[in-house]
């Protein structure tokens, strides 16, 4: 593993202790919103503005939401030492919208106000969620900023394509507070940063493709998309670039991954074959439909005078986890697939699933038993994951989330040097 981890802070009982920076961009709306998310969730927050912040949200709402003081200088309190004990005793700091300028003198370990000083006295993890617009966050300085402090620990959020101040549109708006607030629990509840995924591009599938019968049906199944949308989450926290490929979920996207929408499983091939060319890993997490309508009716099916149903003819879809597995665009890469069975009379859930995992050719399966009912939807899971070199390892029931996060430590582990499958 590369990076820093550093244990957190917090005893066991204890409210987590998070600082929460906010530098002057005009994202800082949306902190009030991440600083309500981590409040009502049970963490005692201390809001740090910079001067310039507060030309944007005022003192008295950081003080009304946070309950408690606000300041952003280091002449404030001085006999409490606020410089030093602010970031010494916190368990997270989260700079959200983090501007160039605050990427800057976080680099280079400048400390001339309140928020700078805490971001060098921390000892705890470090979240940078920059906001700017695209000229600036592109610009050399800035990126090379940005390495610095991701080789030192830093988890830098990679800002969203959208809407910027303005009428410019590109890379560069703050995540949503809800996809911050849960880069923030994630990183709280493992007490670390871990940058084993810096440099890694990865690609996960996520979801159910639907295939039009007419202009308003379509035969679909119920994935939700709440694993892949994990594995996203999970894979950015740890420093990967993730393109997430949903096949129509309802949810937000996750923080710092780039999101690409599909609907049908032509579709959701052709973007996973084209991102897999990059990538060091493609993760099948979605539930691709097995077969289309041969014809797709122009017009809405209507029913028949003498109540005879309509005979729909299918043809079979791609299957994407074969085609990636067998034709490795990236020597080197790691491909995962997903599995639910339910075990039948030719043999049990793990005989099935080892049949798949040879069939599919990828490098690991991870396998749900779901013949006590159904994963589909729900925020939990237990699994097996069986490995292409005979190995398996039994993630014991727990969050979508904990799975994901398993899931790359046995990706990362086929990455290392020495690892032969
Ligand atoms: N998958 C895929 N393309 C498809 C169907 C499935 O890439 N057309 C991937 C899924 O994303 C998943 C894995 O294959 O990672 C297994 O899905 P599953 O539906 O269990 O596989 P099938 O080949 O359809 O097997 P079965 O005949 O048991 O339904």
């Amino acid at each position: 593993m590369t990076g820093h981890t550093t244990e957190a802070a917090t005893p066991p009982g204890s409210r987590p202790s998070v600082v929460l920076g906010v530098s002057g961009g005009i994202a800082a709306y949306k902190a009030c919103e991440l600083l309500r998310r981590l409040t009502e969730s049970g963490h005692d927050v201390t809001v740090v503005p910079t001067a310039a912040a507060l030309e944007f949200v005022g003192a008295p709402t950081w003080a009304a939401l946070s309950g408690k003081p606000v300041a952003t200088d280091v002449w404030t309190s001085v006999h409490e030492v606020p410089h030093v004990r602010i970031g010494q005793s916190a368990d997270l700091v989260v700079v959200a919208p983090a501007t160039a300028d605050l990427l800057a003198k976080a680099a280079h370990g400048l400390a001339d106000d309140l928020l700078t000083s805490t971001l060098l006295t921390a000892r705890c993890p470090v979240v940078l969620a920059p906001a700017m617009h695209t000229e600036m966050w592109e610009h050399a300085a800035t990126q090379a900023n940005v390495e610095t402090l991701r080789s030192r620990g830093v988890l830098v959020v990679e800002p969203a394509e959208g809407r910027l101040t303005g009428k410019d549109t590109g890379k560069g708006r703050l995540p949503e507070p809800a996809a911050l607030f849960e880069v923030c629990t994630d990183v709280l509840a493992r007490g670390a940063v871990p940058a084993d995924l810096v440099d890694r591009h990865v690609v996960v599938s996520a979801g159910g493709t639907r295939e039009p019968l007419d202009p308003v049906r379509y035969l679909g199944n119920r994935s939700s998309g709440r694993q892949g949308y994990a594995l996203a989450r999970a894979a950015a926290a740890r420093g990967a670039s993730v393109t997430l490929v949903a096949a129509n979920v309802d949810l937000p996207d996750p923080a710092g991954v780039s999101v690409v929408r599909v609907g049908t499983t032509a579709e959701l091939r052709d973007a996973v074959v084209a991102a897999a060319s990059t990538a060091d890993a493609v993760v099948m997490a979605a539930a691709p439909a097995d077969f289309r309508p041969t014809d797709v009716s122009g017009a809405k099916i209507k029913k028949t005078a003498d109540g005879s149903a309509p005979t729909i003819a299918l043809v079979q879809n791609p299957d994407v986890l074969h085609e990636i597995s067998t034709h490795r665009a990236r020597a080197g890469s790691v491909i995962v697939g997903f599995a639910a069975e339910t075990g039948d009379a030719t043999g049990t859930v793990l005989d099935l699933a080892r049949a798949k995992l040879a069939r599919k050719g990828c490098d690991l399966l991870v396998v749900n038993d779901v013949s006590g009912g159904a994963v589909f939807g729900s925020s939990d899971n237990e699994a097996v994951i069986l490995g292409a070199d005979g190995g398996s390892r039994e993630v014991p029931h727990g969050t979508k989330h904990a799975l994901a996060h398993v899931i790359w430590d046995e990706v990362a582990h086929r990455w290392a040097p020495g690892f032969a499958p």
